[in-house]
Formats: structure tokens, sequence, C-alpha cells
């Protein structure tokens, strides 16, 4: 009888449906929406940046490697391997005297004193003999390394691209050493689809001081910026989610923490790669800066974003163990300056000093920069006393730049609470920063978060995303579930899109394996990208969002149907988010669009299916077309489905 029951409802089941009506008249809005509603937030979380977006293909290529947490000279050969040839002896050592330049402290010394000597850098995720740069035949990397004779070194350095066991995958080149620093570059070809390694073979005894290695694809997006470029797959990744803005870069990156050299100085990452002195991340890695201030803004434009610039308040991350004091507030009067001198950087004239940089970096057009965040999730009065002096001297020097105060860390309670009463006391025309990771019934809950919200009020959702139970696999899903979760969500904040001026998921990317944090928007491994479903809910939203509201109702049992109209001048949109169990036999009525037929773009499956490296495709969207007549279109909705609709007004 159990085994009866069960497979009638399993034969029942997907034929159960509710039906619900959609109303809505074109011609009557309730709101005009932002037109920076949704953007991203790139932070070097999961090596994001380093080992991710950013082209180099070495790992600690300066030997810079420090956790300022636990500090020891093996750090430094992080990435590397050296004595790899058989029947040679040598030593490697790390040295800081006379460096290639006074931010980029540590080299390493190479003493062959037998045989051929050969180190190499593994590049990232080494495993076992494989190594962990991966090359594709045919394809040009762009080479260059900073070398000198450090004492005594008698022959020639060979610079090779070779499988770990030293099998050549390119032509290599040799070179003969002076005694100062000096770049020298090549470019490879390989002939072989490989894991490789780069490596250097000393031709001679002696020593050999090197830093600075670099390895780069030349078809990198932005090969020509100082930094060397960026991985070409993911920038497409990220101008197909057409983002309006780029809030950069970070999080809790942007703060530093535990001891103020940890701070992050936006100047540490401009000029030259080689004097940019590269520093801890937070999140247990080294930051190269090779992906610093210039290109976030060069890739900001590249992608159509407007530059958000998130600075530190002059506090060390308050959420995290704090070793030593955050700036006092007299200092943080000084350390404004740095605010002023990046207004500088990304809108000053050529003759501004540093707007002088920024040309000599290669763009002497400003940047436009509109809008600067100060602090991240930071709260209480250590935050409001330094954000005032930073947010005083900011409007007193630019009245126009928008400035973004933070909420705090968490979605309500006390620390929120005394923010809002700070700004609506004190900064009522900054954009506020609300953060927030909950479960989807929290998102489900609070769709109509900011129904109530003063229609003054500004506020950017700088960071959110629909966290499950942590699985099996140590990890938070991005399930088809989280993402229909925070679409549904994102029907409130567009209905609020007065109120609700930007909003950006977060974390945007994670490289398999090496993530800090799950879930991510993207996920990318050496050679592929994986998009998740929460990615195709943000596409899917940001490509067809109005600049008005429409009014709309809904009718019907469905409870867990969501919905919001907007539209433009000759578009309407009509999204519809069914988080239910069962399809819903949807009726819309929609004044003021003429017949014809409505093209539509649906994400749909299983409530727990995500995408894999072997099924990337297993939640993608598809596409459909519908009729509507006489103001009536009716479709069926699927079961754990979004479905946006796309009407012509004319
Ligand atoms: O997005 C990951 C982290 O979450 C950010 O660095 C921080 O702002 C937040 O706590």
């Amino acid at each position: 009888m159990k085994r009866f029951v069960a497979l009638l409802t399993a034969l029942l089941l997907p034929v159960m449906a509710s039906a619900s009506t959609l109303t809505a008249d074109a011609d009557v809005t309730t709101a005009t929406m932002s037109d920076t509603l949704y953007g991203l937030f790139f932070e070097d979380i999961n090596c994001a940046a380093d080992g991710g977006l950013y082209a180099e293909l070495l790992q600690n290529r300066s030997f810079e490697y420090e956790d300022i947490l636990n500090p020891q000279t093996a750090e430094h050969y992080n990435g590397w391997a050296f004595n790899l040839a058989f029947g040679a002896t040598g030593t490697a050592t790390v040295m800081t005297e006379s460096p290639l330049h006074e931010n980029n402290p540590t080299y390493m010394r190479v003493d062959c004193q037998e045989g051929e000597y050969r180190f190499a850098n593994l590049g990232y995720q080494a495993v076992g003999l494989a190594g962990g740069i991966p090359v594709e035949e045919g394809k040009t990397y762009r080479c260059s390394v900073w070398m000198r004779n450090g004492g005594g070194f008698d022959g020639q350095v060979e610079i090779a691209l070779t499988k770990r066991t030293g099998k050549s995958l390119a032509v290599p080149k040799r070179f003969t050493l002076t005694d100062e620093w000096q770049k020298y570059e090549l470019t490879f070809k390989p002939s072989y689809t490989e894991d490789a390694v780069l490596s250097f073979i000393l031709h001679g005894t002696g020593a050999v001081d090197i830093d600075m290695a670099s390895l780069i694809p030349a078809d990198a997006f932005g090969a020509d910026w100082p930094g060397g470029g960026l991985r070409a797959d993911l920038v497409q990744a990220l101008k197909e989610l057409h983002p309006a803005f780029l809030r950069f870069p970070g999080g809790c990156v942007a703060e530093g923490s535990y001891y103020r050299s940890n701070f992050y100085d936006w100047k540490d990452t401009v000029g030259p790669v080689e004097t940019r002195r590269e520093n801890f991340n937070t999140w247990g890695y080294m930051q190269s800066y090779g992906l610093g201030y210039y290109e976030y803004f060069m890739l900001a434009e590249a992608i159509g974003a407007e530059p958000l610039p998130v600075v530190h308040s002059g506090l060390l991350c308050q959420a995290r163990d704090v070793k030593e004091e955050s700036l006092t507030i007299e200092e943080t009067r000084a350390y404004a300056q740095d605010l002023l001198d990046l207004i500088e950087f990304a809108n000053g004239d050529v003759t501004t000093p540093w707007g002088a940089l920024r040309t000599e970096m290669g763009h002497p057009e400003p940047f436009h920069l509109k809008y600067l965040g100060i602090g991240n999730e930071n709260w209480d009065t250590p935050y409001w006393s330094r954000f005032d002096v930073l947010y005083q001297a900011v409007k007193e020097a630019y009245p126009e730049m928008e400035i973004v105060s933070s909420a705090g860390p968490v979605a309500e309670g006390a620390l929120p609470a005394y923010a809002w009463r700070m700004i609506r006391a004190k900064y009522p025309d900054t954009i506020v920063d609300e953060h927030y990771y909950m479960s989807g019934d929290w998102f489900l809950n609070n769709v109509g978060r900011y129904d109530g919200y003063p229609r003054t009020t500004r506020v950017f959702v700088g960071e959110y995303a629909v966290h499950e139970d942590v699985q099996a696999n140590g990890r938070r899903p991005n399930s088809l579930y989280s993402a229909l979760c925070e679409a549904a969500y994102m029907t409130g904040l567009e209905r609020n899109s007065d109120v609700v001026v930007m909003a950006s998921y977060a974390p945007l990317m994670a490289r398999d394996g090496m993530q800090q944090w799950t879930p991510d928007m993207i996920w990318f491994n050496a050679r592929e990208v994986l998009l998740t479903p929460n990615y195709h809910v943000q596409a899917m939203f940001a490509m067809a969002v109005g600049d008005q509201v429409v009014d709309s109702s809904c009718e019907g049992g469905n409870k867990l149907l969501y919905h919001v109209v907007t539209r433009t001048e000759d578009k309407l949109y009509v999204k519809l988010v069914n988080v239910a169990a069962e399809m819903d036999d949807m009726t819309l009525r929609l004044a003021g669009v003429p017949d014809g037929k409505a093209s539509f773009t649906r994400l749909t499956g299983e409530r727990n299916a995500v995408n894999t490296f072997t099924d990337k495709e297993h939640i993608a969207p598809t596409k459909g077309v519908v009729a509507i007549e006489n103001g009536e279109a009716t479709m069926t909705l699927p079961a754990y489905s979004v479905t946006i609709l796309t009407f012509a007004l004319k």
C-alpha cells in the first residue's frame, strides 16, 4: 500500500499545478529605476586575482611570499622547485641586499657549484610530476625575467618552457648576464598542450640573482596594460553580466588585517609592476598587485562599468583579530590625502602629479570616477569617527563625489541600526552599503525588505548571496534553489530600485580547489570557466532591466511565485520566479502591450541541481517565444524556474 501511495504521488507530482494571474498596465508606473542597479563586486578572494583574473601564470614570481601571521623564510620559495637536474649541485638562497627595487625587497640567489643546475616556477596547482602552468599548442606566451650576475657566474642562463621532468615544450633561449639588474625577454610558442613549468638552467658555475619572472599569454585581455593583462575567458564572463559598476578591490582585502603594514594602499598597486609593493592577502596568500588600481579602472572602462573603489577607513578589519592599533583620528586626517590623491589619479589632468602617473601608465584621459566607498563592513564609533574625517575631506575637495558608507557586516540587529541612525542624522547623502549572506528562507521572507525604506534613502546591496548548508565536500552549493531565492529577492530590489541603486552578488569568482569561501558566482580552473545558476540569474536580470517600475499584482494560490514588471520606452519586462515544487499555469494580463510575440529566457531544473566542470551546461538558460493577443498571454511556468519575458511596446 505504502509503495502504491508513493508511486501515485510520483506520478501525480509533475502534473500538479497552481494557476496564477499577473495583471499590469504598461502605462502605470510606480518608481524610476536606478541605471546602475546590477554590477560586480570583485575581490581577490579564492585566487580571483592572482591565479585567476590576472593573466600571470607564475606563482610567487617575485619571491615575496610571506604570511604576516607566521613569517618564515620557506614562504619565499612557494611555487618554485630547486635543484631539479640530476647530477647538479647548488644552493638557492633568499636575499634582500641591493634588491631590484625598494618596494620589491626579496629575490633569489641561485649558486651553481656543479653540473647544469635547474630550477623552475611551477605555476598554480602543480601536482606530482605535472606542472601547474596550462599552455596551449600554437599559442604565444610572453616571458620576462629580471636577472644579474650574483657573483662570479661564468656562463649563460637558459630559460625554457618544459615539463616538470625537463622535457622541452618550446624553443628555449640563453642569456648572458651583467652585474646590474636587467630585464630579459623572450616568447614561447609551445608545440604541445601541456601542464608546464618555467625552467631556468644554469650553464656555468657561480651565482645568479633572479626576480620578477613573468609568463603571460600574448592574447591576454589588456596585454598592453602595465600589469600584462587579464584572462580573456574570465573577462568575457564578466562582460556578459552587463555590469553597471565594478566595486573593487574588496571586501576584507580593501581594509587589510592584523597589522598596519597590511592596509590595502592603492599607491602600492600602481606604476611599473616591479615597483609595486606586494602585500599579504587576508585570505591567506600574496597579492602581486599586477591587477592594481590602474588595471581595475581599465577593466571597468572596458566592460562599460562605473568604477567604485572602496578604500579602508583607517581601521584594520574589525572582524579579525587586530594585532596593532588602527590609525588614530590624527593619523586618519593625514591619510585623507591618499583619498584625494586617488581621485586625482582617476580624474586629474596630466599636469597633476597623480594624473601624470595615470598618463604615463597609458591612459591620458580621466577615468571619470564618480563613486568612492569609505570602509568595508565597519561599525560603531571607531568607524564613524574616522569616516567623518575622510568624508569631510573628500567632500570639501570634491563636493560632487558620491560617497558610499558602510552599514556593517550583517543584515539585522544593533550594528546596522546604529549605522542607519548615523547615516540619517549626519550623512543622508551617502549611498549605504548593506551586506548579507543568509539562508534561502531569509531571502524569500525579505523580498519586501526595501518596501518601507524612506524614499530619499539610497542603498547599495554591496554583498549578498544565499548560503545553504555546507555539504560533504566542504562547500556551500551554488544550487538552482539558491539562485532562485536570489532571483525572488531581486524582484524586490527592482521594485524598490528608486532606493536600491546598486546591488552585487558576492563573492564573484573562485578557483576550483583554491577557494576560501563558498558559494561563488563564477568558478574556474586553469583552463576552463564554470558559470553557476547564480551567474545565469544575474546575467538574465541585468539583460532585461527597465527604467521604470510598472505597477503589477499577482493572484492565485502560489505563495512561492515572485514577480516584477519594468519598462523602458519600447520594451516591457516581466520577471517571474517560481520557487515552488509545482508548475504554475500563468496568465499575463498586460494592458498597453500590442499584439505580437514576446521572447523569453528561462532557467529551470531540479531544485538542488548544480553545474560542474564535467556538466557545465546542466543548468543553463533556454529561450522561447509566447504570443500576446488582446493584452493576454498564457504560459506554464515550470517548478523551480525563473522566466524573463520581453514584450515590444511599439
Ligand atoms: O565576500 C567575502 C567577504 O564577505 C568580504 O571580503 C567581506 O566584505 C564579507 O565579510
